[in-house]
């Protein structure tokens, strides 16, 4: 039994934030110098007091809209997330539950940053394969602007808040739906992008907060030139493993981190630029929604066609990455 993507869905909060926005809060940078090094225009920020729960909710709603679907058919909610509405818990994927009502269905967060939601579709497809569920909610949301300093010039300027979700559902056809993914992680590498401080191990004090190390930290370079890496050979070695190979790519959808790694990617490849799917200078890096929200944003303006090959890759701190080849149905 494997898994499809029955429809999506996504929300986006309503505040825009220009590059102009960084300069007027005295950050030494120009609307150039981002538009140059990351492709990025504008983001969206959600405003206090509403969280990846709220935006979840919204593009939960979306996606049971899209898909014509009642809230009574959900048995599973996977929500892949870095930021959750509180520490620890109760889990996002509860509070996303208790708002869509269906409250006695499972429901839990998944941590693999901006490769969450392969992570969770790769969680929904083992789910699906053990006869237990059928109709899968995943969704990927961060509000990444709430845990950036916006004193470092170096990530700050990279983010956004947005979410997705997707109805995972079952299929008996192995020549439909996803017919590939895999997921891994390489923790030797998670001081190139992380929380340093406010967790268990160094708990939240007054000292955190001056130096503000609860915040995004990021070697920018390194992450860089391993997203590349990483990203070029795990989508070669996928494609042998299923005997396709770049030119049977229709579309490829990367985690929105920066337009010259998409571009790096797709040289790399040697995949025409136009099959890579893009909306980084809208939206910016909205971490676990990117995948989902190019993918949504794409299906509602133009429509994937049966039988499109469709590649996605997530790469994220960890450093985790993942990806999912999908035949659409
Ligand atoms: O989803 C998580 C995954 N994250 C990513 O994939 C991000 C990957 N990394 C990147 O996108 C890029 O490394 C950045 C956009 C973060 C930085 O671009 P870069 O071309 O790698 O710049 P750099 O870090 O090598 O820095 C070059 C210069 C430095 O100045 P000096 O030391 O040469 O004087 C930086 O301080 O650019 C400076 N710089 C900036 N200047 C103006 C860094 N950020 C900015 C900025 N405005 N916002």
């Amino acid at each position: 039994m494997g898994a499809k993507i029955k429809g999506l869905g996504h929300t986006i909060p309503k505040k825009k934030i220009s590059n102009q926005f960084f300069i007027d809060q005295g950050l030494d940078t120009s609307d150039e110098w981002i538009k140059e090094r990351t492709g990025i225009e504008t983001r969206y920020f959600t405003p206090d007091e509403t969280g990846s729960s709220d935006l979840g909710y919204e593009a939960a709603l979306d996606c049971l809209k899209n898909t014509n679907t009642d809230i009574s058919e959900i048995d599973l909610i996977l929500v892949a997330t870095s930021t959750p509405d509180h520490n620890a818990f109760p889990s996002t994927a509860c509070l996303i539950q208790e708002k869509l009502g269906c409250n006695n269905i499972p429901a839990f967060d998944i941590s693999a940053a901006c490769s969450g939601f392969c992570y969770a579709l790769t969680t929904a497809e083992g789910f699906l394969a053990t006869q237990k569920h059928k109709n899968i909610l995943v969704i990927g949301v961060d509000c990444l602007s709430k845990i950036s300093n916006m004193e470092d010039r170096g990530t700050c300027i990279l983010f956004g808040d947005g979410a997705a979700a997707a109805l995972v559902t079952k299929t008996a056809d192995k020549n439909e739906g996803v017919i590939f993914s895999t997921i891994k992680a390489n923790g030797s590498l998670a001081n190139i992008l992380q929380i340093p401080k406010g967790g268990s191990k160094y708990p939240f004090n007054e000292t955190i907060a001056k130096e503000k190390s609860h915040f995004i930290e990021m070697d920018g370079s390194a992450v860089f030139k391993q997203a590349i890496k990483i990203v070029v050979s795990e989508i070669k070695q996928s494609l042998v493993s299923i005997n396709l190979s770049t030119d049977n790519i229709d579309y490829l959808i990367c985690h929105q981190a920066n337009q010259r790694i998409l571009d790096r990617i797709c040289d790399n490849l040697k995949l025409p630029k136009q099959k890579c799917i893009t909306n980084i200078k809208t939206f910016g890096n909205t971490s676990a929604a990117s995948i989902p929200l190019a993918m949504s944003e794409f299906h509602k303006n133009h429509g994937f066609k049966k039988g499109d090959i469709i590649v996605l890759a997530g790469f994220g701190a960890g450093f985790t990455w993942g990806i999912t080849i999908i035949k659409w149905t």
